[in-house]
């Protein structure tokens, strides 16, 4: 069992954190070459950065979310009650705006949006402080889900087993524990003697910048390998099960998550390998009855004309770049989430954890 039984809101290390009506983010984007965070002090600085991935994964980009509103309405504080309310709205409206897929960003908003239609009627530092709690208590919640979540996965990891992840899900993506990617340190923790076989994750190498800087940080045996890899490390027999984190999970399991996940979950099955996702209840959009109804971002071209800004490909290379991809609830072997792990038949097991 990972860490002491109470959780404090901030501690040494964490990739988020708030003080001084200023929000903190180690920024993922110099990973790992430097370790430098980033101070953003107003909802455009948060905007930006999680366009730019410097802050990224779901439950990541939703905490910043959070704390992006808290400082819309601190900036408006001189302004009385509706000022404050205004810039709050505004800010909910343009984070809203940077990226669609990740259903845990819209959950953050719409916990920001309920504090501060309960805060009506108060007088401001009086609202800026309800927000400021609601968004605390939407990081902490996040830090104690994954935290159950990682010890709920330990049932789907067998000792001595070869793992493949894609993309990152460790404590950068979603703040301490992580979500598939703590399952496997926590798996190492508790002696298990795996081994994870890291895909690099192009075009913006999540992979290999980020989730082997945290296996490493945390001692667990790795290879980082290309994406193309995933096949040929699964037919010599090395991988026993696939786990991936998620972006938004639909009503019927239908699972976005990095673009390539598919991919993998389809070699898993022709394999005859356990294909797993790690996403917490936050993560589930009931109200959205399947993949059909995700919204896949689509970034800009340089991400994959280019690698770290150098051109690797010609000049105007006409480009699809897709930032995830659906994997169909069949392929899916189990999902943990902080309530256990749940199996098909998915509609049932979903509204059930979710409660
Ligand atoms: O574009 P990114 O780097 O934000 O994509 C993130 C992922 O696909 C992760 O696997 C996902 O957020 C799950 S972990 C919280």
């Amino acid at each position: 069992m990972p860490g002491p039984p109470q959780e404090p809101l901030y501690q040494r290390g964490d990739s988020i954190f708030f003080e001084d009506d200023t929000l903190f983010v180690l920024d993922q984007t110099a990973l790992p070459r430097l370790h430098v965070y980033l101070e953003l002090t107003n909802p455009r600085d948060v905007v930006d950065a999680i366009r730019r991935l410097a802050v990224r994964g779901a439950m990541a980009i939703g905490v910043a979310g959070a704390y992006g509103v808290l400082l819309g309405a601190t900036t408006a504080r001189g302004g009385g009650p509706d000022a404050v309310t205004v810039a709050a709205r505004e800010a909910i409206a343009e984070i809203g705006a940077s990226r669609p897929t990740a259903r845990n960003l819209f959950w953050a908003l719409e916990r920001m949006e309920a504090a501060l239609r309960e805060s009506t009627g108060a007088d401001p530092s009086k609202m800026i402080e309800e927000l400021r709690a609601r968004a605390d208590q939407i990081a902490l919640d996040t830090i104690l889900t994954n935290r159950r979540l990682v010890e709920a996965g330990q049932e789907l990891i067998d000792k001595g087993a070869g793992v493949l992840t894609h993309c990152n899900s460790g404590p950068l993506a979603a703040l301490r524990y992580g979500t598939a990617v703590g399952v496997l340190i926590e798996a190492h923790r508790l002696g298990k003697d795996i081994h994870v076989y890291v895909d690099e994750t192009r075009p913006l190498l999540q992979g290999s910048r980020l989730t082997a800087w945290e296996l490493g940080n945390a001692g667990v045996p790795y290879t980082l390998m290309p994406d193309g890899a995933a096949a040929y490390v699964m037919s010599r027999g090395a991988v026993q099960a696939v786990l991936t984190g998620a972006d938004r999970v639909a009503a019927n399991g239908d699972t976005a998550n990095k673009i390539g996940t598919y991919g993998l979950a389809v070699l898993a099955r022709a394999h005859g390998i356990p294909f797993y996702i790690a996403a917490p209840c936050s993560t589930v959009d009931l109200a959205c009855a399947s993949g059909d109804g995700i919204v896949i971002e689509e970034r800009g071209p340089d991400e994959v004309r280019c690698i770290a800004g150098q051109p690797t490909a010609p000049r105007g290379a006409p480009v699809l770049n897709p930032a995830f991809d659906i994997t169909p609830a069949d392929y899916i072997s189990a999902i943990v989430t902080e309530k256990g792990v749940l199996r098909a038949p998915y509609p049932e097991s979903l509204v059930v954890a979710r409660g």
